[in-house]
Protein backbone atom coordinates (compact mmCIF):
# COMPACT_ATOMS: atom_id res chain seq x y z
CA UNK A 1 0.00 0.00 0.00
CA UNK A 2 2.68 2.42 0.90
CA UNK A 3 4.65 1.39 -2.24
CA UNK A 4 1.95 2.27 -4.26
CA UNK A 5 0.91 5.59 -2.49
CA UNK A 6 4.61 6.25 -2.89
CA UNK A 7 4.67 5.23 -6.36
CA UNK A 8 1.53 7.74 -7.30
CA UNK A 9 3.09 10.46 -5.18
CA UNK A 10 6.29 10.44 -7.37
CA UNK A 11 4.08 9.88 -10.66
CA UNK A 12 2.01 13.07 -10.08
CA UNK A 13 5.40 15.03 -8.47
CA UNK A 14 7.05 13.91 -12.01
CA UNK A 15 4.15 14.92 -13.89
CA UNK A 16 3.21 18.50 -12.35
CA UNK A 17 6.37 19.79 -11.47
CA UNK A 18 9.97 17.79 -12.56
CA UNK A 19 8.84 17.00 -16.08
CA UNK A 20 7.54 20.63 -17.09
CA UNK A 21 10.95 22.26 -14.86
CA UNK A 22 13.12 19.90 -17.09
CA UNK A 23 10.98 20.81 -20.23
CA UNK A 24 11.75 24.52 -19.31
CA UNK A 25 15.78 24.44 -18.60
CA UNK A 26 15.89 22.52 -22.23
CA UNK A 27 13.99 25.29 -23.89
CA UNK A 28 15.87 28.24 -21.92
CA UNK A 29 19.60 26.98 -22.91
CA UNK A 30 17.90 27.07 -26.40
CA UNK A 31 17.31 30.92 -25.81
CA UNK A 32 14.00 30.77 -26.12
CA UNK A 33 12.16 32.60 -22.97
CA UNK A 34 8.64 32.43 -20.93
CA UNK A 35 7.66 33.28 -17.32
CA UNK A 36 9.03 30.33 -14.86
CA UNK A 37 7.01 27.70 -14.55
CA UNK A 38 4.13 27.48 -11.81
CA UNK A 39 2.33 24.43 -10.35
CA UNK A 40 0.01 22.86 -12.60
CA UNK A 41 -1.58 25.88 -14.45
CA UNK A 42 1.50 27.79 -15.83
CA UNK A 43 -0.10 30.88 -17.37
CA UNK A 44 -3.18 29.36 -18.40
CA UNK A 45 -4.50 31.52 -15.05
CA UNK A 46 -3.22 34.88 -15.62
CA UNK A 47 -3.77 34.77 -19.71
CA UNK A 48 -7.27 34.14 -18.69
CA UNK A 49 -7.94 36.99 -16.67
CA UNK A 50 -6.10 39.21 -18.86
CA UNK A 51 -8.48 38.30 -21.92
CA UNK A 52 -11.17 38.88 -19.77
CA UNK A 53 -10.01 41.83 -18.56
CA UNK A 54 -9.12 43.18 -21.82
CA UNK A 55 -12.70 42.36 -23.25
CA UNK A 56 -14.82 44.38 -20.71
CA UNK A 57 -14.98 47.53 -23.49
CA UNK A 58 -15.45 47.89 -26.85
CA UNK A 59 -12.34 49.66 -28.45
CA UNK A 60 -12.06 52.69 -31.34
CA UNK A 61 -12.14 50.72 -35.00
CA UNK A 62 -8.68 52.36 -36.01
CA UNK A 63 -7.17 50.62 -32.66
CA UNK A 64 -5.25 47.80 -32.66
CA UNK A 65 -7.08 44.22 -31.93
CA UNK A 66 -3.70 42.20 -30.58
CA UNK A 67 -4.64 43.29 -26.96
CA UNK A 68 -8.11 42.22 -27.03
CA UNK A 69 -7.78 38.77 -28.78
CA UNK A 70 -4.18 37.40 -28.01
CA UNK A 71 -3.23 39.74 -25.12
CA UNK A 72 -1.13 37.25 -23.33
CA UNK A 73 0.88 35.93 -26.03
CA UNK A 74 1.78 39.61 -27.02
CA UNK A 75 2.91 40.88 -23.45
CA UNK A 76 5.11 37.47 -23.97
CA UNK A 77 6.53 38.40 -26.93
CA UNK A 78 6.68 42.24 -25.95
CA UNK A 79 8.73 41.25 -22.95
CA UNK A 80 11.16 38.29 -23.84
CA UNK A 81 11.36 38.90 -27.48
CA UNK A 82 9.86 36.51 -30.77
CA UNK A 83 11.46 33.43 -29.47
CA UNK A 84 9.13 32.65 -26.57
CA UNK A 85 7.15 30.26 -24.69
CA UNK A 86 4.14 30.35 -22.46
CA UNK A 87 3.29 27.76 -20.21
CA UNK A 88 -0.15 26.34 -20.98
CA UNK A 89 -1.07 24.53 -17.61
CA UNK A 90 2.20 22.02 -17.00
CA UNK A 91 2.35 22.18 -20.80
CA UNK A 92 5.11 24.39 -22.67
CA UNK A 93 3.88 26.15 -25.49
CA UNK A 94 6.58 27.55 -28.38
CA UNK A 95 5.04 30.21 -30.19
CA UNK A 96 6.08 30.16 -33.56
CA UNK A 97 7.10 33.66 -35.62
CA UNK A 98 9.36 32.69 -38.31
CA UNK A 99 7.31 32.05 -41.26
CA UNK A 100 9.84 29.40 -42.33
CA UNK A 101 8.93 27.70 -39.19
CA UNK A 102 5.40 27.67 -39.69
CA UNK A 103 5.77 26.27 -43.63
CA UNK A 104 8.00 23.10 -41.64
CA UNK A 105 5.56 22.58 -39.08
CA UNK A 106 2.38 22.21 -41.11
CA UNK A 107 3.97 20.58 -43.57
CA UNK A 108 4.61 17.61 -41.16
CA UNK A 109 1.53 16.81 -40.46
CA UNK A 110 2.38 13.06 -39.01
CA UNK A 111 4.55 14.70 -36.69
CA UNK A 112 2.96 18.15 -35.03
CA UNK A 113 0.10 16.87 -34.28
CA UNK A 114 -3.38 18.52 -33.37
CA UNK A 115 -3.56 18.39 -29.48
CA UNK A 116 -6.24 16.22 -28.40
CA UNK A 117 -9.66 18.03 -27.26
CA UNK A 118 -11.15 16.89 -24.34
CA UNK A 119 -14.32 14.50 -24.03
CA UNK A 120 -16.87 17.98 -24.25
CA UNK A 121 -14.84 19.19 -27.39
CA UNK A 122 -15.08 15.61 -29.15
CA UNK A 123 -18.96 16.29 -29.04
CA UNK A 124 -18.81 19.24 -31.27
CA UNK A 125 -15.53 18.26 -33.65
CA UNK A 126 -14.77 15.01 -35.00
CA UNK A 127 -13.80 13.86 -38.15
CA UNK A 128 -11.62 14.58 -40.51
CA UNK A 129 -10.76 18.10 -38.15
CA UNK A 130 -9.32 15.73 -35.27
CA UNK A 131 -8.09 12.68 -37.10
CA UNK A 132 -4.20 11.47 -37.46
CA UNK A 133 -2.04 9.59 -39.20
CA UNK A 134 -3.49 6.67 -41.72
CA UNK A 135 -7.39 7.36 -40.53
CA UNK A 136 -6.52 11.27 -41.42
CA UNK A 137 -5.53 10.27 -44.95
CA UNK A 138 -8.12 7.82 -45.44
CA UNK A 139 -11.07 10.49 -44.85
CA UNK A 140 -9.28 13.03 -46.28
CA UNK A 141 -9.07 11.32 -49.81
CA UNK A 142 -12.68 10.10 -49.67
CA UNK A 143 -13.97 14.03 -48.65
CA UNK A 144 -11.48 15.75 -50.99
CA UNK A 145 -13.50 14.80 -54.20
CA UNK A 146 -16.95 16.87 -52.24
CA UNK A 147 -14.72 20.21 -52.51
CA UNK A 148 -13.40 19.99 -55.66
CA UNK A 149 -14.20 23.30 -57.91
CA UNK A 150 -16.37 21.05 -60.13
CA UNK A 151 -18.78 19.99 -57.66
CA UNK A 152 -18.37 23.42 -55.99
CA UNK A 153 -19.77 24.83 -59.11
CA UNK A 154 -22.84 23.09 -59.15
CA UNK A 155 -23.78 24.67 -55.66
CA UNK A 156 -24.03 28.14 -56.84
CA UNK A 157 -27.45 28.17 -57.15
CA UNK A 158 -27.63 26.92 -53.32
CA UNK A 159 -25.46 29.85 -52.62
CA UNK A 160 -27.91 32.10 -54.57
CA UNK A 161 -31.08 31.44 -53.34
CA UNK A 162 -29.50 31.19 -49.45
CA UNK A 163 -28.14 35.07 -50.38
CA UNK A 164 -31.58 35.89 -51.81
CA UNK A 165 -33.43 34.89 -49.10
CA UNK A 166 -31.07 37.47 -46.98
CA UNK A 167 -31.30 40.78 -49.16
CA UNK A 168 -35.09 39.89 -49.01
CA UNK A 169 -34.87 39.83 -45.30
CA UNK A 170 -32.68 43.24 -45.36
CA UNK A 171 -35.38 44.63 -47.44
CA UNK A 172 -38.01 43.86 -44.86
CA UNK A 173 -36.35 45.01 -41.74
CA UNK A 174 -35.37 48.38 -43.86
CA UNK A 175 -39.12 49.29 -44.34
CA UNK A 176 -39.05 49.56 -40.01
CA UNK A 177 -35.41 50.62 -39.66
CA UNK A 178 -32.55 51.97 -41.36
CA UNK A 179 -30.72 50.29 -39.02
CA UNK A 180 -30.11 46.56 -39.16
CA UNK A 181 -27.83 44.20 -36.97
CA UNK A 182 -26.73 42.07 -39.77
CA UNK A 183 -24.74 39.72 -37.60
CA UNK A 184 -27.62 37.42 -37.13
CA UNK A 185 -28.25 37.42 -40.46
CA UNK A 186 -25.26 36.79 -41.97
CA UNK A 187 -24.70 33.72 -39.83
CA UNK A 188 -27.78 32.66 -40.85
CA UNK A 189 -26.66 32.57 -44.33
CA UNK A 190 -24.10 30.63 -43.69
CA UNK A 191 -25.92 27.63 -42.12
CA UNK A 192 -28.40 28.17 -44.56
CA UNK A 193 -25.75 27.83 -47.55
CA UNK A 194 -24.37 24.67 -45.86
CA UNK A 195 -28.10 23.26 -45.33
CA UNK A 196 -28.49 23.70 -48.87
CA UNK A 197 -25.37 22.13 -50.19
CA UNK A 198 -24.60 19.71 -47.83
CA UNK A 199 -28.07 18.44 -47.83
CA UNK A 200 -29.71 19.30 -50.82
CA UNK A 201 -33.13 18.12 -51.27
CA UNK A 202 -33.20 16.96 -47.11
CA UNK A 203 -32.76 20.77 -46.92
CA UNK A 204 -35.24 20.86 -43.95
CA UNK A 205 -33.74 18.70 -41.65
CA UNK A 206 -30.52 19.89 -42.76
CA UNK A 207 -31.87 23.05 -40.95
CA UNK A 208 -32.88 21.14 -38.03
CA UNK A 209 -29.90 19.50 -37.49
CA UNK A 210 -28.01 23.01 -37.39
CA UNK A 211 -30.17 24.26 -34.81
CA UNK A 212 -29.45 20.97 -32.46
CA UNK A 213 -25.46 21.85 -33.22
CA UNK A 214 -26.12 25.17 -32.19
CA UNK A 215 -27.65 24.70 -29.12
CA UNK A 216 -25.06 21.84 -28.27
CA UNK A 217 -22.33 24.47 -28.92
CA UNK A 218 -23.49 26.60 -26.04
CA UNK A 219 -23.86 23.46 -24.27
CA UNK A 220 -20.05 22.44 -25.01
CA UNK A 221 -18.34 25.69 -24.12
CA UNK A 222 -20.27 26.25 -20.94
CA UNK A 223 -18.49 22.19 -20.14
CA UNK A 224 -15.55 23.64 -21.40
CA UNK A 225 -15.11 26.75 -19.46
CA UNK A 226 -14.64 25.08 -16.05
CA UNK A 227 -11.63 22.99 -15.82
CA UNK A 228 -12.41 19.09 -16.94
CA UNK A 229 -12.28 16.47 -14.20
CA UNK A 230 -11.80 13.07 -15.84
CA UNK A 231 -15.19 11.15 -15.93
CA UNK A 232 -17.39 13.97 -15.26
CA UNK A 233 -19.23 13.94 -18.11
CA UNK A 234 -20.55 10.77 -17.61
CA UNK A 235 -22.56 12.35 -14.15
CA UNK A 236 -26.33 12.91 -14.33
CA UNK A 237 -26.24 16.55 -14.52
CA UNK A 238 -28.96 18.54 -16.63
CA UNK A 239 -26.35 19.56 -18.94
CA UNK A 240 -25.10 16.45 -19.65
CA UNK A 241 -28.28 14.89 -19.94
CA UNK A 242 -29.14 17.51 -22.57
CA UNK A 243 -25.92 16.83 -24.34
CA UNK A 244 -26.87 13.47 -24.67
CA UNK A 245 -29.43 13.64 -25.51
CA UNK A 246 -29.02 15.96 -28.38
CA UNK A 247 -26.23 13.75 -29.95
CA UNK A 248 -28.79 10.90 -30.00
CA UNK A 249 -31.41 12.98 -31.88
CA UNK A 250 -28.48 14.53 -34.17
CA UNK A 251 -27.67 10.59 -34.89
CA UNK A 252 -30.89 9.72 -35.44
CA UNK A 253 -31.27 12.67 -38.02
CA UNK A 254 -28.38 12.06 -40.08
CA UNK A 255 -28.25 8.39 -39.72
CA UNK A 256 -32.08 8.58 -41.89
CA UNK A 257 -30.48 11.19 -44.10
CA UNK A 258 -27.44 8.72 -45.15
CA UNK A 259 -29.68 5.35 -45.20
CA UNK A 260 -32.04 6.96 -47.86
CA UNK A 261 -28.86 8.41 -49.94
CA UNK A 262 -26.92 5.15 -49.43
CA UNK A 263 -30.14 2.84 -50.41
CA UNK A 264 -30.89 4.88 -53.59
CA UNK A 265 -27.08 4.50 -54.30
CA UNK A 266 -27.33 0.60 -54.32
CA UNK A 267 -29.98 0.98 -56.36
CA UNK A 268 -27.94 2.70 -59.06
CA UNK A 269 -29.35 6.58 -58.45
CA UNK A 270 -26.80 9.22 -58.98
CA UNK A 271 -27.46 12.72 -57.28
CA UNK A 272 -24.25 14.33 -57.54
CA UNK A 273 -25.44 17.69 -56.51
CA UNK A 274 -24.90 17.76 -52.65
CA UNK A 275 -22.05 17.39 -50.65
CA UNK A 276 -23.38 14.50 -49.01
CA UNK A 277 -24.05 12.92 -52.08
CA UNK A 278 -20.53 13.52 -54.00
CA UNK A 279 -19.46 12.21 -50.06
CA UNK A 280 -21.29 8.59 -49.92
CA UNK A 281 -20.86 8.49 -53.32
CA UNK A 282 -16.90 8.89 -52.61
CA UNK A 283 -17.07 6.65 -49.72
CA UNK A 284 -19.20 4.09 -52.20
CA UNK A 285 -16.19 3.76 -54.49
CA UNK A 286 -13.90 2.20 -51.54
CA UNK A 287 -15.86 -0.70 -51.00
CA UNK A 288 -16.81 -1.53 -47.34
CA UNK A 289 -13.91 -2.04 -46.23
CA UNK A 290 -11.82 0.67 -47.02
CA UNK A 291 -14.49 3.04 -46.71
CA UNK A 292 -16.05 5.09 -43.98
CA UNK A 293 -18.81 3.87 -41.39
CA UNK A 294 -22.26 5.71 -41.03
CA UNK A 295 -21.02 6.77 -38.02
CA UNK A 296 -17.93 8.13 -39.17
CA UNK A 297 -19.55 9.71 -42.18
CA UNK A 298 -22.12 11.42 -39.66
CA UNK A 299 -18.77 13.05 -38.21
CA UNK A 300 -18.36 14.52 -41.04
CA UNK A 301 -21.19 15.88 -41.74
CA UNK A 302 -21.47 17.64 -38.52
CA UNK A 303 -17.87 19.14 -39.24
CA UNK A 304 -19.22 21.06 -42.14
CA UNK A 305 -21.43 22.94 -39.99
CA UNK A 306 -18.86 23.41 -37.46
CA UNK A 307 -16.12 24.49 -39.46
CA UNK A 308 -17.86 26.38 -42.18
CA UNK A 309 -20.25 28.00 -40.75
CA UNK A 310 -18.88 30.66 -38.09
CA UNK A 311 -16.19 31.08 -39.91
CA UNK A 312 -17.37 32.27 -43.49
CA UNK A 313 -20.17 33.98 -41.50
CA UNK A 314 -17.90 36.32 -39.61
CA UNK A 315 -15.60 36.58 -43.12
CA UNK A 316 -18.48 38.11 -44.56
CA UNK A 317 -19.06 40.00 -41.19
CA UNK A 318 -15.85 42.11 -40.91
CA UNK A 319 -15.64 42.25 -44.86
CA UNK A 320 -19.07 44.88 -44.48
CA UNK A 321 -16.88 46.59 -41.47
CA UNK A 322 -14.07 47.30 -43.18
CA UNK A 323 -16.47 48.57 -46.50
CA UNK A 324 -18.20 50.76 -43.78
CA UNK A 325 -14.98 51.88 -42.55
CA UNK A 326 -13.38 52.52 -45.96
CA UNK A 327 -15.94 53.85 -48.03
CA UNK A 328 -13.75 54.25 -51.25
CA UNK A 329 -12.80 50.52 -51.57
CA UNK A 330 -16.86 49.85 -51.00
CA UNK A 331 -17.33 52.42 -54.24
CA UNK A 332 -14.44 50.57 -55.66
CA UNK A 333 -15.30 47.16 -55.33
CA UNK A 334 -19.39 48.22 -56.04
CA UNK A 335 -17.78 49.51 -59.22
CA UNK A 336 -16.29 46.37 -60.39
CA UNK A 337 -19.53 44.16 -59.72
CA UNK A 338 -21.83 46.32 -61.34
CA UNK A 339 -19.46 46.33 -64.44
CA UNK A 340 -19.26 42.64 -64.37
CA UNK A 341 -23.13 41.48 -63.59
CA UNK A 342 -24.96 45.13 -64.08
CA UNK A 343 -27.42 46.14 -61.58
CA UNK A 344 -29.23 42.62 -61.24
CA UNK A 345 -27.47 40.43 -62.80
CA UNK A 346 -27.47 36.86 -60.84
CA UNK A 347 -23.47 36.46 -59.96
CA UNK A 348 -22.36 33.48 -62.00
CA UNK A 349 -19.12 31.65 -61.78
CA UNK A 350 -17.13 32.94 -64.49
CA UNK A 351 -18.03 36.21 -63.93
CA UNK A 352 -16.84 36.01 -59.74
CA UNK A 353 -13.96 34.90 -61.19
CA UNK A 354 -13.28 37.74 -62.93
CA UNK A 355 -13.83 40.29 -59.83
CA UNK A 356 -10.10 41.14 -58.57
CA UNK A 357 -10.86 44.31 -56.17
CA UNK A 358 -13.48 42.02 -54.74
CA UNK A 359 -10.73 39.13 -54.45
CA UNK A 360 -8.07 41.63 -53.06
CA UNK A 361 -10.76 43.36 -50.32
CA UNK A 362 -11.25 39.61 -49.04
CA UNK A 363 -7.92 38.60 -48.59
CA UNK A 364 -6.79 41.73 -47.18
CA UNK A 365 -10.09 40.97 -44.94
CA UNK A 366 -8.62 37.50 -44.10
CA UNK A 367 -5.32 39.37 -43.53
CA UNK A 368 -6.32 41.78 -40.49
CA UNK A 369 -9.30 39.54 -38.89
CA UNK A 370 -8.71 35.77 -39.70
CA UNK A 371 -11.64 33.88 -38.59
CA UNK A 372 -9.26 31.47 -36.86
CA UNK A 373 -6.66 33.36 -35.15
CA UNK A 374 -4.16 30.81 -33.83
CA UNK A 375 -3.44 27.23 -34.59
CA UNK A 376 -1.92 24.73 -31.92
CA UNK A 377 -0.08 21.06 -32.78
CA UNK A 378 1.92 19.28 -30.39
CA UNK A 379 4.56 16.97 -30.68
CA UNK A 380 4.95 13.03 -29.50
CA UNK A 381 8.58 12.64 -29.59
CA UNK A 382 11.62 15.30 -29.63
CA UNK A 383 11.65 17.16 -32.71
CA UNK A 384 14.70 19.09 -34.35
CA UNK A 385 12.67 22.19 -35.88
CA UNK A 386 14.68 24.58 -38.49
CA UNK A 387 18.43 24.76 -38.37
CA UNK A 388 18.75 24.57 -34.77
CA UNK A 389 15.77 24.48 -32.43
CA UNK A 390 15.61 20.79 -30.45
CA UNK A 391 12.05 20.33 -29.12
CA UNK A 392 11.04 17.81 -26.53
CA UNK A 393 8.40 15.24 -26.99
CA UNK A 394 5.06 16.71 -25.07
CA UNK A 395 5.87 20.38 -26.16
CA UNK A 396 2.77 22.22 -27.95
CA UNK A 397 3.25 24.61 -30.54
CA UNK A 398 1.39 27.94 -30.72
CA UNK A 399 0.97 28.98 -34.69
CA UNK A 400 -0.66 32.54 -34.23
CA UNK A 401 -2.48 33.48 -37.63
CA UNK A 402 -3.08 37.11 -36.45
CA UNK A 403 0.26 37.98 -35.02
CA UNK A 404 1.94 36.31 -38.65
CA UNK A 405 -0.96 38.65 -39.97
CA UNK A 406 -0.10 41.73 -38.14
CA UNK A 407 3.52 41.83 -38.04
CA UNK A 408 5.34 44.78 -39.50
CA UNK A 409 8.80 43.13 -40.38
CA UNK A 410 6.51 40.86 -42.44
CA UNK A 411 3.79 43.64 -43.51
CA UNK A 412 5.81 46.81 -43.25
CA UNK A 413 5.20 49.78 -40.83
CA UNK A 414 1.89 50.01 -42.48
CA UNK A 415 1.08 46.19 -41.38
CA UNK A 416 -2.02 46.86 -39.46
CA UNK A 417 -3.59 49.28 -42.27
CA UNK A 418 -6.31 47.83 -44.26
CA UNK A 419 -4.56 48.18 -47.93
CA UNK A 420 -6.24 45.60 -50.19
CA UNK A 421 -3.81 46.83 -52.80
CA UNK A 422 -1.27 44.65 -51.49
CA UNK A 423 -3.17 41.95 -53.27
CA UNK A 424 -3.07 43.56 -56.36
CA UNK A 425 -0.66 40.77 -57.78
CA UNK A 426 -2.05 38.06 -55.55
CA UNK A 427 -1.05 35.91 -52.39
CA UNK A 428 2.15 34.78 -53.45
CA UNK A 429 3.14 37.79 -54.56
CA UNK A 430 2.51 39.88 -51.51
CA UNK A 431 4.03 37.13 -49.02
CA UNK A 432 7.09 37.04 -51.53
CA UNK A 433 6.39 33.45 -51.14
CA UNK A 434 6.85 32.78 -47.19
CA UNK A 435 4.15 31.40 -45.33
CA UNK A 436 2.79 34.57 -43.50
CA UNK A 437 -0.50 34.77 -44.21
CA UNK A 438 -2.16 31.63 -44.26
CA UNK A 439 -6.21 31.92 -43.15
CA UNK A 440 -7.01 28.84 -44.22
CA UNK A 441 -3.90 26.89 -42.64
CA UNK A 442 -1.06 25.43 -44.88
CA UNK A 443 0.14 22.22 -46.06
CA UNK A 444 -1.62 19.33 -46.46
CA UNK A 445 -4.23 20.39 -43.79
CA UNK A 446 -4.91 22.75 -45.35
CA UNK A 447 -8.80 23.74 -44.86
CA UNK A 448 -10.52 21.83 -47.25
CA UNK A 449 -13.59 24.23 -47.93
CA UNK A 450 -11.04 26.99 -48.91
CA UNK A 451 -12.64 27.35 -52.24
CA UNK A 452 -16.64 26.95 -50.87
CA UNK A 453 -16.00 30.00 -48.79
CA UNK A 454 -14.52 32.47 -50.91
CA UNK A 455 -17.10 31.34 -53.66
CA UNK A 456 -20.19 31.78 -51.50
CA UNK A 457 -18.63 35.32 -49.92
CA UNK A 458 -17.91 36.29 -53.38
CA UNK A 459 -21.07 35.65 -54.16
CA UNK A 460 -22.96 37.38 -51.23
CA UNK A 461 -20.60 40.62 -51.49
CA UNK A 462 -20.91 40.76 -54.80
CA UNK A 463 -25.13 40.63 -54.14
CA UNK A 464 -25.22 43.36 -51.01
CA UNK A 465 -23.27 45.98 -53.18
CA UNK A 466 -25.45 45.55 -56.24
CA UNK A 467 -28.50 46.39 -54.03
CA UNK A 468 -26.78 48.23 -50.71
CA UNK A 469 -24.19 51.01 -49.93
CA UNK A 470 -23.86 50.85 -45.93
CA UNK A 471 -22.03 52.08 -43.54
CA UNK A 472 -21.80 51.68 -39.63
CA UNK A 473 -24.42 52.52 -36.95
CA UNK A 474 -23.29 54.84 -34.87
CA UNK A 475 -24.69 52.88 -32.25
CA UNK A 476 -21.66 50.05 -33.03
CA UNK A 477 -19.49 48.96 -30.69
CA UNK A 478 -16.31 47.68 -32.46
CA UNK A 479 -15.76 44.43 -29.79
CA UNK A 480 -13.89 41.57 -31.80
CA UNK A 481 -13.37 38.82 -29.32
CA UNK A 482 -13.09 35.11 -29.72
CA UNK A 483 -14.89 32.11 -29.14
CA UNK A 484 -13.45 30.18 -31.71
CA UNK A 485 -13.72 32.35 -34.34
CA UNK A 486 -13.44 36.18 -34.01
CA UNK A 487 -17.17 37.44 -33.26
CA UNK A 488 -18.43 41.00 -33.29
CA UNK A 489 -19.20 40.82 -29.14
CA UNK A 490 -22.06 43.46 -29.23
CA UNK A 491 -24.00 42.38 -32.43
CA UNK A 492 -23.02 44.60 -35.75
CA UNK A 493 -25.74 47.17 -36.37
CA UNK A 494 -25.44 49.17 -40.04
CA UNK A 495 -26.93 51.93 -41.96
CA UNK A 496 -28.44 49.83 -44.97
CA UNK A 497 -29.57 52.44 -47.71
CA UNK A 498 -31.24 50.64 -50.49
CA UNK A 499 -29.42 51.15 -53.99
C1 LIG B 1 -13.57 31.77 -44.24
C2 LIG B 1 -13.87 30.52 -44.01
C3 LIG B 1 -12.93 29.50 -43.43
C4 LIG B 1 -11.74 29.67 -42.76
C5 LIG B 1 -11.01 30.97 -42.45
C6 LIG B 1 -11.26 28.35 -42.42
C7 LIG B 1 -10.07 28.10 -41.75
C8 LIG B 1 -9.56 26.83 -41.54
C9 LIG B 1 -8.27 26.57 -40.95
C10 LIG B 1 -7.29 27.63 -40.44
C11 LIG B 1 -8.10 25.23 -40.94
C12 LIG B 1 -6.85 24.48 -40.45
C13 LIG B 1 -6.95 24.14 -38.99
C14 LIG B 1 -5.67 23.44 -38.50
O1 LIG B 1 -4.90 22.94 -39.32
O2 LIG B 1 -5.49 23.39 -37.28
C15 LIG B 1 -9.29 24.62 -41.48
C16 LIG B 1 -9.50 23.27 -41.60
C17 LIG B 1 -10.70 22.71 -42.04
N1 LIG B 1 -11.78 23.38 -42.58
FE1 LIG B 1 -11.94 25.39 -42.82
N2 LIG B 1 -12.17 27.42 -42.86
C18 LIG B 1 -13.20 28.08 -43.49
C19 LIG B 1 -14.30 27.51 -44.12
C20 LIG B 1 -14.56 26.15 -44.18
C21 LIG B 1 -15.73 25.55 -44.81
C22 LIG B 1 -16.82 26.34 -45.56
C23 LIG B 1 -15.66 24.21 -44.60
C24 LIG B 1 -16.60 23.11 -45.02
C25 LIG B 1 -17.82 23.25 -45.45
C26 LIG B 1 -14.42 23.96 -43.85
C27 LIG B 1 -13.98 22.71 -43.46
C28 LIG B 1 -12.75 22.47 -42.90
C29 LIG B 1 -12.29 21.12 -42.56
C30 LIG B 1 -13.07 19.83 -42.75
C31 LIG B 1 -10.99 21.29 -42.02
C32 LIG B 1 -10.06 20.18 -41.51
C33 LIG B 1 -9.13 19.74 -42.64
C34 LIG B 1 -8.12 18.70 -42.23
O3 LIG B 1 -7.68 18.69 -41.08
O4 LIG B 1 -7.77 17.91 -43.12
N3 LIG B 1 -13.80 25.16 -43.62
N4 LIG B 1 -10.17 25.63 -41.86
Amino acid sequence: MVAVAGWWGWRTLEWMWLKPKRMEKHLRSQGIKGNPYRIFFGDFKDSAAMTKQNQTNPIAISDDIIPRLLPFIQKTINTYGKKTFMWFGYMPRVHIMEPKLVKEVMSKNFVYLKPKSNPFGRMLVGGLGIYEHDQWAKHRKIVNPAFRMEKIKLMLPAFHVSCVEMINSWEKALKESKEVDVWPYLQNLSADVISRTAFGSSYKEGRKIFQLLTLQTGLVTQALSTLYIPGSRFLPTKRNMRMKKIVKELEHLLTNMINKRVEGLKNGETNNEDLLSILLESNFKQGEIKGMTIKEVIEECKLFYFAGQETTAVLLLWTMVLLAQHQEWQHRAREEVLRVFGNDGDPNFDGINRLKIVTMILNEVLRLYPPIIEMTRIIEEDMKLGESLHLQAGTSLSLPILLLHHDKEIWGEDAKEFKPERFAEGISNATKGHVSYFPFGWGPRVCIGQNFALLEAKMAVAMILQRFSFELSPSYAHAPYRIVTIKPQFGAPFILHRL
